[in-house]
């Protein structure tokens, strides 16, 4: 079963800003920020009551963005990214019954793995894009590599998070498995939008520079 490479989402960029926040005017302020200066994607997780109603709000209000759910750490938080209309989901870690609901609701998930014990047991049920979580803690880029070595001709695709940083985004996306990155630091600056705005450009240059 090769279920969920094919519907994960087409990335429009390669770095997918995680936001926790809990209030759905910064969040829209933020999403309209990320259009604006060429990263028209965000993950909304579920760590505050507002995230639903954000995940609604921001699909509605930018239709031309990749909005996902992300700490969907159980069916009811599923549902609700589900019901708000995220086009994606991530989680830090592997849930079974959250990947298999998720497959057979076809909505495209990728539950967080940090060991081949994990990565395992989420391709069996047929994942292949998983986040890799917490990148930085538990070994970084070495770890990574070492855990893509035996996967690789499944085809396997990561989205490393924990730990990311403008300094070591560009080694990580230079791993051909690595379809993108996450993080949290594109939105630690808010309210200061002028420096949200600049750390996200800065985010589209090194994006392209290391596709150059
Ligand atoms: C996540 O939720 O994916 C991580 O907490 C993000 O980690 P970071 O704060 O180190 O970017």
């Amino acid at each position: 079963m090769d279920s969920l490479k094919p519907s994960f989402p087409d990335l429009k960029s390669r770095i997918i800003p995680v936001l926790v926040l809990d209030d759905v005017t910064t969040g829209l302020k933020m999403c309209e920020l990320l259009c604006q200066n060429g990263l028209p994607v965000a993950e909304f997780t579920f760590r505050t009551p507002e995230a639903a109603e954000l995940i609604t709000e921001a699909v509605e209000r930018f239709p031309e963005m990749l909005i996902g759910a992300g700490t969907v750490l159980n069916l009811t938080d599923l549902e609700r990214a589900l019901n708000a209309g995220a086009k994606f989901g991530v989680a830090p870690g592997f849930n079974p019954q959250v990947v298999q609901t998720a497959i057979a609701r076809n909505f495209p998930f990728a539950p967080g793995v940090c060991t081949p014990s994990d990565l395992e047991q989420a391709a069996g049920l047929g994942c292949r894009v998983f986040k890799f979580f917490p990148a930085e803690a538990v070994g970084g880029i070495p770890f990574l590599q070492a855990i893509i070595a035996p996967y690789r001709h499944l085809g396997v695709q990561f989205v490393p998070t924990g730990g990311l940083t403008p300094e070591n985004a560009k080694e990580y996306l230079k791993i051909p498995e690595v379809i993108s990155i996450g993080g949290t630091w594109l939105g630690k600056d808010i309210p200061d939008w002028e420096k949200v705005a600049r750390a996200i450009r800065q985010a589209v240059e090194a994006v392209e520079e290391v596709q150059e």
